[in-house]
Parts: structure tokens; sequence; C-alpha cells
């Protein structure tokens, strides 16, 4: 089983629409995955058009009770293969305290390892235990990005902290790329951000990325990933690739 969780502290960098399209994807290619929310604003339900009742157990138990079994959360989609742990909206995010294990725990049950293939986390726009807690359960790291001129300072600032992670708490973290969403290769700006990223951190960790597309805005609001909501689209066709390549490279 491999974990990957996707991150950037910025807000709406693309983070939820990246997790919900990818599990969509890697799930319609047999894998078994299963999508945790961390983020209590809890848009993976909305994006998979999962109903979260009031009172369920949610991902958040992790942080609370600590002899909670994750299965206990999971939740099926619609979609075959494609399962949820959702987030608790009523979360406050400073009371996951200061344990950055809860979630390999968690996620270590030999039950999970026996139900799914791939574990995808998306996580809130914010460095803090929840965000630790992603790093220190994953194998992998991918960091959606946005072609603003802020962007680049918050992509350093997140490195710096992969690496601190790596070389104290989780060793077997690597990053997986860098991936431009929201892109028009045509302006300057996009480009200019794109050849900062590829020198500061390597060619081979910036991926294709996923292009400006309204059908995938429109499919989060229809509660569906864009390969159901619209599947010739750009952005079907993006993510369809995307998933491809990350597939060849979390083999490796
Ligand atoms: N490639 C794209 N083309 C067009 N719209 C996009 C694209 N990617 C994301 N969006 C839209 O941008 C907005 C922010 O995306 P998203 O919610 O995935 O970001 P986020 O990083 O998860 O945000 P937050 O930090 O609030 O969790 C959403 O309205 C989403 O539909
Ligand atoms: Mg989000």
């Amino acid at each position: 089983m491999s974990i990957l969780v996707i991150t950037n502290r910025k807000g709406g960098a693309g983070k939820t629409t990246v997790s919900v399209n990818l599990a969509a994807e890697f799930a319609a290619k047999g894998q078994r995955v299963l999508l945790v929310d961390l983020d209590s604003q809890g848009h993976c339900a909305v994006g998979l058009g999962v109903k979260i009742e009031a009172g369920q157990a949610t991902a958040h138990d992790i942080f609370t009770q600590p002899n909670m079994h994750i299965l206990d959360a999971v939740q099926q989609t619609t979609i075959p293969n494609l399962s949820l742990l959702p987030a608790n909206p009523a979360f406050q995010h400073h009371s996951s305290g200061h344990d950055e294990k809860c979630l390999a725990r968690a996620l270590s049950h030999e039950s999970i390892a026996l139900q799914f293939d791939l574990v995808i986390i998306d996580t809130p726009p914010s460095l803090d235990n929840l965000l630790l807690n992603a790093l220190s359960a994953a194998h992998w790291v991918l960091v959606p990005y946005v072609p603003h001129p802020l962007s680049f300072e918050g992509v350093r600032q997140l490195v710096r902290l992969l690496f601190k992670v790596i070389s104290k708490i989780n060793r077997s973290l690597k990053i997986l790329g860098f991936l431009l969403v929201m892109t028009a290769n045509n302006i300057r700006q996009h480009k200019q951000i794109t050849e900062q990223v590829t020198k500061q951190f390597g060619a081979l960790r910036v991926l294709t990325g996923i292009r400006t597309d309204i059908k995938l805005a429109e499919a989060f609001a229809a509660n569906k990933p864009v390969r159901f909501y619209a599947p010739k689209s750009r952005g079907a066709e993006d993510f369809a690739e995307l998933a491809e390549m990350l597939s060849s490279l979390i083999k490796k």
C-alpha cells in the first residue's frame, strides 16, 4: 500500500481538486483507493457527493480517540474502488494535539493494507500538526501550486519543512513532484514560476501541469470527479495523463 499526501500551505492551490480527481483516476485503473480528508472544510465529501451525517465517525476522530479503528469511519462512495475517510466539519484544527504519529499509527493497521492499494491524503492550507501527521504517515508528497507571484516562496517554505520531516520524522517520505495547476502555457508569469521551481528543485520533479478548465470547477459543484462530469474535457484528459505518469513513478 502506498500513501500519497497532497499539500501546499497556500489556500486555493488546487489540493482538493487534485486529491479528488487523482483518487478517481487511480480507482478507475483498478486500484483500491482510500481518500483521507484532513481538512475540516470537508471539501472531499462535496467533490464526491458523499453526505456526512451529524455525529458520524470521521478522520479527525483519530486525534481525539486514540483507540478508534479507522475503518469505522470509512465510507463507500458511488465510485467503484473509491472510499472516503471524511473530515469532521466541526473539528478545530488547533485541537489536533502534538503527536505527529496519530495518523501513521491509524493507517498502519493491517486491515487497511488488506483493503486498500493507495491512500491519498488531502490536507488543510496550514503548517500545523495535521500536516505533520500527513507527512509522517506518507511515502510520497505531491505539491500542487498556482502561477501566482507569491506561490514560489510558499513552495520554498514547504520544501524546507519537507526536508526537516524527512531528516527527523519520516525517512521514507519522498517528493513525488511539483504540479502547476490552472496553467496556460502562453502566459509569461506561468513560465517564469515554473522556471524558478525547475531551477530550485530540478526538472525531474516538475510534472506536466493541469490546465485551467472551468469543467473542473463545475464538476466539483456537481459533486463528481471530472472524468464522470465531462469525460472529454481538458481537465479529464490532464488528470488521466497525470495518473498514468504518477503510477509509473510510484511503482519505482
Ligand atoms: N485546473 C483548474 N481549472 C479551473 N479551476 C480550478 C482548477 N483547479 C482548481 N480549480 C478551482 O479552484 C478553486 C480552488 O481549488 P481547490 O479547492 O482544489 O484548492 P485547495 O488548495 O484545496 O483550497 P483550500 O486551501 O481552501 O483547501 C476551486 O474552486 C476549484 O474548482
Ligand atoms: Mg482543499
